[in-house]
């Protein structure tokens, strides 16, 4: 742990420096088992460091570590509990630019315009749900006159948190922080791609925290994953991830019968009337989209309506816009995109570009330009793919893609486009874009989605709840409303005074 206080910005050395780690009660250590695993450059396919392997055994020490510390930091006052958190927040704001470079490294995200601000929401997430230990109030409840009645909130003890691969600090903290101010204690599980950067947020933390409270384990979903779920000291379990995986731990968790948090996908539509500011809803499409993720996002604008009248201008100006996006190496500062994840994100990917192409009537508008650096040849770069002329069945326009392809469809009739944006299985976010204040309004109340906006297309923003309806998941995240529903349980406390 020594040094760990210097921010280093060779994100290679760093990766080796931390490779093959666990993070449990305050100490880096390796799996018990003895086993790692591969972290792979995805714009190379080079190995760049190796992560530990965890299994029953290292969620078994992780969990008793949370435990122990967990009934301590509860009897802090909230407020003091708040105050270490926002500590965290500027703490981690001294090492943005490391997280930011190994975030790149090990994901593929372009530094400029992804890693360096997911670094940074990290640090503002500490810092907002810091402000909030003093929020954790009760009520006192009109009961009796000769008894008070009071409600407090409770934290829940150990939590576990299972994150993905796509924004992994960033999640990790929107769960992390609002868990601890409330008086939990954490064992996060990192995904298989991506172990280096959230071990190194947690190995930061850890400078101030203390040891045991937040846990980090890296390892395999069913080997590691699972076990921390079904643990019977784990009372409560946060996830972002796919929809399958969401069922498998909400069975787990409903054996225990724990609360579970879930955010899952989305396919998120995006209604453009006809009279919309064109560039602006075009810049919210090629945002939106999260092309510079290579549209590994949840809120992913992947299905948009575009109507008739402006359709075809929408389309070129939107092809335009992504084709001056320039792919390349994800540390350098002048790559806007960088690649997808993983050979399995690149297959599931490229598989439903050929779905899209193969399908008649159909166009694939591909945009930009693969990399021409000799070192980048094995990457796992995907032009972004703007798909016009699809049908509502095809499996493009109903099933989470999570790569850098969106689907433009012509319409006429605001009733039919509205029936058309909802008849999917998810619900995570929708936008509209109008001038005309009535139309927003009516979208607004019927858009079955959890997070909803007009003529713009915002990212999660700590503050504001965030999450789905249908089958985009359970519960909300990133504000008040989350720490307080979703890490603390109610309880109620009478006193007879007769
Ligand atoms: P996944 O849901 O399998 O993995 C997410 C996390 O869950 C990882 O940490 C993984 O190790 C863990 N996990 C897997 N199986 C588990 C189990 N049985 N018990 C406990 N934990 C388990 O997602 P994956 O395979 O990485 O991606 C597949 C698809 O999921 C993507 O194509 C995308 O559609 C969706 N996805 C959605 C995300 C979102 O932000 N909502 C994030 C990542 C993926
Ligand atoms: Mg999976």
């Amino acid at each position: 742990m020594s040094n760990a206080l210097t921010p280093n910005l060779d994100p290679h050395a760093l990766a080796k420096a931390i490779s093959g780690y666990h993070l449990i009660h305050g100490a880096l250590r390796p799996a018990i088992s003895g086993r790692s695993f591969d972290v792979v450059d995805p714009a190379t396919r080079r190995t760049i460091g190796h992560a530990a392997q965890g299994d029953a055994a290292d969620v078994d020490l992780a969990v008793d570590a949370a435990r122990r510390v967990q009934k301590e930091w509860a009897k802090k006052p909230a407020r003091e509990r708040g105050k270490l958190v926002t500590e965290c927040g500027r703490l981690l704001n001294d090492h943005i630019e490391e997280l930011a470079r190994l975030v790149a490294l090990e994901s593929g995200k372009a530094l400029r315009t992804e890693s360096r601000v997911e670094a940074s929401v990290v640090s503002d997430a500490f810092a907002y749900y810091g402000g909030l230990g003093a929020e954790l109030k009760g009520e006192s409840v009109p009961f009796d006159p000769n008894m008070l009645t009071v409600t407090t909130r409770e934290p829940i003890g150990v939590v576990g948190a299972i994150i993905p691969w796509n924004v992994p600090m960033m999640l990790m903290a929107l769960k992390i922080a609002p868990a601890l101010v409330a008086g939990n204690a954490v064992v996060v599980k990192s995904a298989e791609e991506t172990p280096l950067a959230v071990l190194r947020t947690v190995q930061i933390l850890n400078q101030i925290m203390p040891a045991g409270l937040i846990n980090i384990l890296s390892g395999f979903g069913p080997e590691c994953g699972a076990p921390l779920v079904a643990h019977p000291k784990v009372g409560k379990v946060t996830f972002t991830g796919s929809v399958e995986t969401g069922r498998i731990i909400y069975k787990t968790a409903a054996e225990k019968l724990i609360p579970v948090t879930l955010e899952l996908g989305g396919k998120s539509p995006m209604i453009v009337m006809a009279d919309a500011d064109l560039d602006r809803a075009v810049d919210g499409a090629v945002s939106g989209m999260r092309f510079t993720r290579q549209g590994q996002s949840c809120t992913a604008a992947s299905r948009i309506y575009v109507h008739e009248t402006i359709h075809d201008a929408f389309v070129a100006k939107m092809k335009a816009k992504v084709d001056a996006m320039v792919m390349g190496d994800p540390l350098d500062e002048k790559t806007d995109i960088g690649t997808i994840i993983s050979q399995q994100q690149y297959d599931k990917v490229t598989g439903y570009i050929e779905i899209g192409r193969k399908t008649a009537g159909a166009t694939a508008h591909v945009c930009s330009a693969m990399p021409k650096d000799a070192r980048l040849k094995n990457g796992l770069y995907v032009q972004p793919v703007i798909f016009t002329g699809l049908g509502k069945e095809s499996p493009v326009t109903r099933e989470e893609i999570f790569g850098p392809v969106t689907s433009v469809y012509r319409f006429r009739d605001y009733e039919e486009v509205l029936a058309e944006a909802n008849d999917s299985d998810y619900g995570l976010a929708a936008t509209i874009w109008t001038r005309d204040l009535k139309t927003a309004m009516d979208a607004t109340k019927r858009l079955e989605a959890g997070f909803v906006q007009v003529n713009q297309n915002l990212v999660v923003r700590p503050g504001l709840s965030y999450g789905g309806v249908k089958q985009s998941g359970l519960g909300r995240e990133a504000s008040l409303e989350a720490m307080l529903d979703h890490f603390t349980h109610k309880k109620t406390i009478i006193i007879n005074m007769s």
